[in-house]
């Protein structure tokens, strides 16, 4: 997409929107990534709004956070909790908190924000600079083939008597870059959200840990320890390497 600029990608109505919704998997991304902070302190590197960091320290965990967009981080000012935690407006690929963690995670498909591979291997090396001896960098991402029936294609996502909202995709594979424009046509008329990703499957984000100086630990195929079967999303855990 020509033009794309991902620092606009979040801004103030995306914000807004954002504040307001829920993925549904709160509860159990919450349960686990406490489980691995050890009751102790985390750093969601991209916190947007607070949609994990919130209830994850409304249990007792210190959450920090680094965000990209000041706009997300006006909405998360906003909301019960959301002024206690310390939050750095900043590139998760080279913002520090300069304190270290037993847990920093990314999680929403949000490595695939950063579109260059350097990028994304520079996220890695930034996460393994903020763990303790015996951290670990949770990631959770969508496996690239479930978002891919097609190199390009329209998806209607809702069908309503007043609106429709589409999905319209084009892959290019050269650069694993995932082009994505969310339309919305309505009475009002047309509105756009458009973003860009570049997808990487769950064995080059292994070897950027290892670039990183960390391994794959554990892989799971959803929150709740599922089996990892190469489909749908993963959570992955890296920790250092020993070798
Ligand atoms: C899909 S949202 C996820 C927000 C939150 N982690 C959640 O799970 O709800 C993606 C977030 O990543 C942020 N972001 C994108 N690129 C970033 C970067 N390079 N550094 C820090 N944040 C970034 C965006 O501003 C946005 O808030």
């Amino acid at each position: 997409m020509r033009d794309f600029d991902p620092a606009a990608a979040f801004g103030p109505a995306v914000a807004a929107r954002d504040a307001e919704s829920s993925r549904g998997d709160e509860q159990v991304a919450v349960d686990l990534l406490a489980s691995l902070a050890g009751g102790d302190s985390a750093l969601e590197f991209a916190i947007g709004t607070g949609r994990i960091a919130l209830p994850l320290a409304a249990r007792g965990v210190r959450v920090d956070g680094i965000e990209l967009s000041s706009d997300m981080v006006d909405q998360l000012r906003t909301r019960p909790g959301g002024a206690d935690l310390d939050v750095l407006v900043g590139d998760m690929t080279t913002t520090t908190t300069n304190r270290k963690y037993p847990l920093v995670y990314l999680v929403f498909n949000t490595i695939f924000n950063l579109l260059t591979q350097d990028a994304q291997v520079r996220c890695f090396e930034n996460a393994a600079r903020h763990l303790d001896d015996d951290g670990v960098f949770l990631v959770e991402a969508a496996v690239p083939s479930a978002w891919l029936p097609a190199n390009q294609y329209v998806n209607a996502e809702e069908v309503e008597p007043s609106y429709v909202v589409l999905d319209v995709c084009r892959y290019d594979p050269a650069t694993q870059i995932l082009d994505e424009n969310h339309v919305r046509l309505d009475a009002a008329g047309v509105h756009l959200g458009p973003i860009s990703c570049r997808l990487a499957w769950p064995s080059e984000l292994d070897l950027m840990a290892r670039l990183a100086g960390l391994r794959l630990v554990d892989r799971w195929g959803g929150w709740e320890k599922e089996r990892y079967t190469g489909e749908g999303l993963h959570v992955s855990v890296y920790g250092r390497r020993t070798d």
